[in-house]
């Protein structure tokens, strides 16, 4: 994380529904999207505990702010838009994200509503992961 030049992402884990919400890469090793199942169409889908900004980058962006007008959910892609111009930007941590070293704990059961449906599609949100 300490290497962050602009916007750094990785997978968390037990976020957005899923066992793992991660960043989606391409064969070069570029980040083309995520596997998020909530409110995909989200600019920025991922959660809070899912990127870090460069500190001299943010304070370079004094637009990149939180807001009390965009809709739930959308706070991540309110603050990332300002900071990145693409998903493309984006520093792949965690190994090209094939690990997952933050897990977004609650103190209640995790709820797997969306994880139940890319299982019975086959596609697991873990499958190749190292969790
Ligand atoms: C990430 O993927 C790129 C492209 O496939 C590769 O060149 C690089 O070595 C990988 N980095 C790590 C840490 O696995």
């Amino acid at each position: 994380m300490r290497y962050t030049k602009g916007v750094s992402v990785w997978p968390v884990g037990l976020v957005g529904g899923l066992m793992v919400e991660k960043p989606l890469m391409d064969e070069h090793g570029i980040v083309k999207g995520f596997n998020s199942a909530w409110k995909p169409e989200r600019p920025f889908p991922i959660d809070m505990a899912g990127f870090a900004i460069n500190l001299n980058l943010f304070l370079d962006r004094p637009q990149a702010a939180f807001s009390l007008t965009v809709p739930g959910g959308f706070q991540e892609s309110e603050l990332l838009h300002h900071l990145v111009s693409s998903v493309r930007d984006l520093e792949p941590l965690a190994s090209n994200c094939t690990k997952v070293y933050v897990w977004h704990t609650r103190t209640e059961p995790p709820k797997l509503r969306e994880e139940i449906m890319y299982r019975k599609k086959g596609m697991p949100s873990d499958a190749g992961m190292e969790i």
